[in-house]
């Protein structure tokens, strides 16, 4: 049976990093995988502050020595001094993929108005897509969904593992096969 697919989760944030408060955006992202996927996968999890060098260098080591075929960031990517999230993943990324962040930005302003303070974005290192999400664990569900749909496909595209979700849970769109559910 083929190995599972790595998965990595990277919350970064100052305070949660530093133990002030317990990471909530990690586990909110393990749990919506966790439902979302029914294919074999294998999540790799950090919690780290919020500098430009170390989370480039955790998206480095999750892409090219863990084999993550999927990164998802939580948190720092908003206007604050600190919010550099979406810096260190251009720092790190071959192709900026811009549909993500329109999309999410998109669907989270029909829940909050200042969804267009979060600079999200997603890009291609190599065989991984990398996802930044903004920090509220309340965001998270909502910009997954908009976005899950398309990420097997993307998987598929960048030459990852066949990613499987639960039809039940979300759908997964492949030009060409016909929906599953
Ligand atoms: N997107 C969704 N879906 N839901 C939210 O509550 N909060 C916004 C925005 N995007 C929000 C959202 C706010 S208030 C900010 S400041 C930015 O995301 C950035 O958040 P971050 O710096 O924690 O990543």
């Amino acid at each position: 049976m083929a190995a599972p697919a790595k998965i990595g989760i990277v919350t970064v944030s100052d305070r949660a990093s530093a133990g002030v408060y317990a990471d909530e955006g990690g586990p909110a992202i393990l749990d919506y995988f966790s439902k979302a996927l029914i294919s074999p996968w294998q999540a790799v999890t950090r919690v780290i502050p919020d500098e430009r060098a170390g989370i480039a260098q955790t998206l480095v080591e999750l892409a090219d020595r863990e084999g993550c075929c999927l990164i998802v960031t939580t948190g720092g990517t908003g206007p604050a001094p600190r919010d550099v999230t979406p810096e260190a993943t251009e720092d790190v990324i071959d192709k900026l993929m811009p549909g993500f962040g329109e999309l999410m930005r998109q669907v989270s302003l029909t829940k909050v108005p200042t969804a267009i303070l979060s600079r999200q974005l997603a890009g291609i290192r190599g065989k991984a897509l990398i996802v930044n999400l903004p920090g509220r664990p309340r965001a998270i569900a909502e910009c997954l969904d908009a976005v899950m749909p398309a990420i097997p496909y993307c998987i598929d595209l960048i030459e990852g593992p066949y990613l499987e979700t639960d039809p039940s849970v979300i759908v997964a769109f492949r030009p060409g096969q016909k929906p599953k559910g």
